[in-house]
Order: C-alpha cells, then structure tokens, then sequence
C-alpha cells in the first residue's frame, strides 16, 4: 500500500506519552504540512500557537476541568472530576490552532484541513497525536482575553482545535475502530 494510504490507515488517536519531546525539525515539518493545507478562496485563515511549557499545558488542563465541574454535558462533567484526567494527556507539546473568520468560506473547514495534514504527516514521523476539541472551553467565560494575551494569539483569531504531540507510550498503535457499513453509494 503506498505510504499516504498507510498513514491514512495507521493514524489512531494516542492519549498516552512518554516523557521526552518531540523534535524541533519533526515539530516544523508537521506545521508546514499544516501551513499546506487546501483552503476556501486560498484564505489560510489559520494560525499555530506551539506550547512546551509544561505549567502552561497543566494550567489550560486543570483551569478547563474547574470550569467543567458543574457542566450540564454528563461526560464534561465526568471527565472534569476525574482526578486523572488530562485534557492535553501530559503531552510534551500542544499546537492550538486558532483561525479567522470572514464572510465567503468555512474557516473551521479549513482549520479542520490543516490539522488533519498534521496528524498525517505526525503518523509519517513516527510522533502520536490527539486533536483536542475540548481545547475551546478554556478559551470561554471571563478571564478570556487574558487566556488570549498570555498565548499571544493575534487579534481577530479564535481557537477552535489543539493537537497534542509526542511519542507513544503504548506497544504500537490500537487497531482502527470498526467502520460504519452503507456510508458510500454511487450513481452511475
Ligand atoms: C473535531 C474533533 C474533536 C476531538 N476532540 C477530542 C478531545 O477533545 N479529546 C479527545 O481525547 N479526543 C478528541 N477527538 C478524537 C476523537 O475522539 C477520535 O478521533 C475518535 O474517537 C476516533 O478515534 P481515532 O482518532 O483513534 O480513529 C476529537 C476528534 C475530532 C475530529
């Protein structure tokens, strides 16, 4: 199978690291694949904050899950008082990706584009990744434009997904989740 289709195939969300961080070149090609994605009117409304420090990654975990405790979504709620849980799963780096939006396109489309080319070309490099959806919760309530300042997202972009980044601490990756059956059919 050629090696795009594997990556297609292999690609898993991983929840679990080891303590070691991902390279900076591996770090900048995985940007660049998303920096190549396809977007409506070539608008590349996107724009990749990268987060290693650790006390800022546990701060976005536990201040998302505070926020949570009381959340009328059961399964937010269970996870917000799971002492365990992690949001970012104790990952070494964290890309928030954050976009812009204007009238003519779909920028959460094109946001979605340019962070699934990144979880492809992480499978490529051997590197584990999860996209993190929950990432915008952090991003709501009071203290917003702080959160904003502090991560130094320009002005006129709102987060929409995180991507957590590095080695799996697993043997290897799960196996794909059955496929639902009757989603194609042809007209010919
Ligand atoms: C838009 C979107 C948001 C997601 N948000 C989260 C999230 O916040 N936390 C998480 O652990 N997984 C999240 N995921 C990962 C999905 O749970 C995962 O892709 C799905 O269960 C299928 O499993 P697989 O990625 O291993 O094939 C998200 C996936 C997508 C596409």
């Amino acid at each position: 199978m050629n090696t795009v289709l594997q990556n297609i195939k292999n690609r898993r969300s991983i929840r679990k690291y080891k303590e070691i961080q991902v390279e900076q070149e591996k770090i900048e090609s995985i940007i660049e694949a998303g920096l190549f994605a396809p977007s409506g009117h070539n608008a590349q409304p996107w724009h990749f904050t990268v987060l290693q420090d650790k006390k800022i990654i546990d701060k976005i975990s536990l201040e998302t899950k505070e926020s949570l405790k009381d959340s009328e979504t059961p399964i937010f709620k269970r996870m917000a008082r799971n002492e365990k849980f992690h949001m970012l799963y104790n990952a070494p780096t964290v890309i928030v990706i954050s976009g812009k939006k204007e009238k003519a396109y779909s920028m959460e489309a094109d946001l979605g584009a340019a962070t699934q080319n990144m979880l492809l070309a992480s499978e490529s490099l051997g590197v584990s990744t999860c996209w993190i959806g929950l990432i915008v919760e952090y991003f709501k309530g009071e203290n917003k434009e702080n959160k904003y300042k502090e991560l130094e997202i320009p002005k006129g972009y709102e987060v929409q997904y995180a991507v957590t980044l590095g080695y799996s601490s697993l043997e290897g990756n799960p196996k794909p989740h059955q496929r639902k059956e009757n989603t194609v059919n042809y007209i010919r």
